[in-house]
């Protein structure tokens, strides 16, 4: 099939390379001349694990190309993604302006029928909405040409997006046209062939349009969930990975995403969960639990420097005894295997420590650029306290009389550290796990003061 993928981030060029290496001619479009060039030339824009090769071997076979204007590409193709940002807009609402400025240049350039697929997550009722507007286009051009909406959400992982793509639990198709949601299940056969009938899921727009705030608030729900456990584990002298497998092994509940942590993150919970929130008050409905979910993150985002302000401020919490105090933090990214630091927990926690005067050596297999870039842009530390804040080359080197460690993603790197060299190398031996990846007995035996999420202090 002839598809244009508008949109060239996580999801449009995933998807984009992934439809392109079975078989199909996608055209990629993205507004950012920048990332076109790059593109043309192999250099991706973002860290996904296999994206690379993909993209080089599709480019190579004249399967997928780059192009700076949908124009170029609309005529020439049967499906049209929009795979372009939906950020947190000022009221908390889902920003639509890339979403609709897409469906306006459809309706202006189109010119045979199409299937316009929206892969952005987006409210209920934007596929009306872009419908609407490419009416409007094709009425202003004096054009009566047919076209099907769908709404076909994302729902791959950052850092197994490939895998994920290739082979999903399933695929959402919303619309109510049934031959385009025909077409739609032939583009995905070769992701289903072994159970097509479980795994494509056919739907309302709105319903489809739905379930991806419903799926991704619920993951949310079940971290801050057990994150509100974890604190109370910590009360009480409980142990939440004991609770989390007690829990875990009923199969009602399931075992997947019910790890405590320092909070989540990632381009997707943080503003789902509130435009999910905002469209429930936009209908005069009370949504207690997402309140709540959200409410529990940030509290969860501020664990590290609770911990840290109590171990050298004491019951107090006396910052100003920070000041001075040199950290090694290990992990920036939200998760491992991504470059992606968006609403990290890592960016609080930097900005929290270098605001009271502590110095911070950071290392992050991929997180250091984009971190340096938000801090840079986005934060409003000013330059004396970003001066404090320097990235190294190694875990190791990060730890050099450092007064602490700080972890907060589970790189793989950071699984097995050799803890008599970290001893060696730390003024003292003192780790703040954001994860509660280690054993405190193990680290006990090691020599080392020990503070996890959930865990009572050693
Ligand atoms: N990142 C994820 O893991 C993930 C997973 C599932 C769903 N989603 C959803 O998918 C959508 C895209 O997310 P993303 O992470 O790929 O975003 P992204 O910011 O990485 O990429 C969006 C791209 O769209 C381009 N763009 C914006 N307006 C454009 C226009 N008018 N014409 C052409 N290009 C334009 C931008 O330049 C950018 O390159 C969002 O709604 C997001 O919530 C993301």
């Amino acid at each position: 099939m002839k598809i244009a993928m508008i949109g060239s981030g996580y999801v449009g060029l995933v998807s984009a390379a992934c439809f392109a290496n079975i078989g199909n001619r996608v055209y990629c479009v993205d507004r950012d001349p920048k990332r076109i060039d790059n593109l043309e030339n192999g250099q991706m824009p973002i860290y996904e694990p296999g994206l690379e090769a993909l993209v080089r071997e599709n480019t190579r076979q004249g399967t997928l190309s780059f192009h700076l204007a949908s124009a170029d590409v609309i005529d020439k193709v049967e499906i049209v993604f929009i795979a372009v940002g939906t950020p947190m807009g000022k009221d908390g609402a889902a920003d639509l302006a890339a979403v609709y400025a897409v469906a306006r240049e459809i309706g202006s350039h189109m010119s045979r029928p199409l299937i316009v697929v929206n892969k952005s997550t987006v409210p209920v009722g934007t596929g009306d909405q872009v419908r609407k507007i490419i009416a409007a286009e094709l009425d202003r051009r004096g054009e009566s040409l047919s076209f099907s909406m769908v709404s076909n959400p994302e729902f791959l992982k950052e850092g197994k997006a490939i895998s994920d793509f290739g082979s999903p639990d399933r695929i959402v198709l919303g619309s109510d046209d049934p031959d385009a949601l025909e077409v739609m299940g032939e583009l995905y056969r070769p992701m289903v062939y072994r159970n097509p009938k479980e795994r494509i899921l056919r739907m309302s727009l709105r319903s489809a349009e739905l379930t991806k705030y419903a799926a991704n608030a619920m993951l949310a729900t079940r971290i801050s969930f057990i994150n509100e456990m974890a604190q109370l584990c910590e009360a009480v002298g409980a142990d939440i990975n004991d609770v989390r497998e007690g829990i875990g092994s009923d199969s009602r509940i399931g075992s997947s995403f019910l790890y405590p942590g320092a909070g989540y993150g990632g381009s997707c919970f943080p503003k789902d969960v509130e435009a999910l929130r905002h469209t429930f008050e936009q209908h005069n409905l009370n949504a207690g639990i997402l309140k709540a979910v959200e409410e529990r993150n940030a509290r969860q985002k501020q664990w590290a420097f609770g911990k840290i302000a109590r171990h050298f401020g004491g019951v107090e919490r006396d910052s100003t005894k920070l000041e001075g105090r040199h950290f090694a933090l290990w992990g920036l990214s939200f998760k491992p295997d991504t470059d992606d630091v968006r609403e990290a927990p890592s960016l609080v926690l930097i900005e929290q420590l270098l605001e009271v005067g502590a110095t911070v050596s950071a290392y992050c297999p991929k997180g250091c650029e984009q971190t340096n870039f938000y801090l840079q842009n986005k934060s409003t530390l000013n330059a004396t306290q970003l001066g404090r804040l320097r990235y190294v080359e190694s875990a190791y080197q990060a730890a050099e009389a450092a007064d602490a460690l700080i972890l907060l993603t589970e790189w793989r790197e950071f699984l097995s550290p050799d803890w008599q060299r970290l001893k060696k190398l730390l003024k003292c031996p003192l780790l703040f796990d954001g994860r509660t990846q280690f054993s405190p007995r193990h680290l006990a035996r090691m020599g080392f003061q020990y503070y996890a999420v959930g865990l009572p202090t050693a």
